[in-house]
């Protein structure tokens, strides 16, 4: 049993993509243990993608994560953090397999409407971040 951070992105929070990825983990039999909606400030947002801090993106990505609010969901299952990522589909949507949500609704590399945590210790560090233990159904 694994838990994950899944995030829908200010993109696809104003696309109006929350139902169709929400429809996506549930008929994946992931169950969705805590949920709600934020918006990030930069303290948080910078917190959340520490690890990209050097990248050459990381201020675009500042922007894009702070422009609207996000759609929070930790979700447990069967190997929960490859499942999500498989649902997700490549960074690149060119680069997405067919029939993932990157590829059916991304616009970007950056604009790519879906996050998920990529390791045990990401997870577990990312589903922390953003619920407290009551806040886990
Ligand atoms: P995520 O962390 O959001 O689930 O995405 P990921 O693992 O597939 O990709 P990662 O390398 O962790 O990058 C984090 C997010 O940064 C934006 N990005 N922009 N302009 C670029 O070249 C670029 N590369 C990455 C994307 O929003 C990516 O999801
Ligand atoms: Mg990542």
């Amino acid at each position: 049993m694994q838990r994950t951070l899944a995030i829908v992105k200010p993109d696809g929070v104003a696309a109006g993509l929350v139902g169709e990825v929400v429809k996506r983990i549930e008929q994946e039999g992931l169950r969705i243990v805590g949920m709600r909606m934020e918006h990030m400030t930069q303290t948080k947002a910078e917190g959340f993608y520490y690890v990209h801090r050097e990248r050459p993106f990381f201020g675009s990505l500042m922007e894009f994560m702070t422009s609207g609010p996000v759609v929070l969901m930790a979700l447990e299952g069967d190997n929960a953090i490859k499942r999500w990522r498989s649902l997700m589909g490549a960074t690149n949507p060119e680069n997405a397999d067919p029939g993932t949500i990157r590829r059916d609704m991304a616009t970007s590399i950056e604009r790519n409407v879906v996050h998920g945590s990529d390791a045990e210790d990401t997870a577990s560090f990312e589903v922390n971040y953003f619920f407290t233990g009551t806040e886990l159904m």
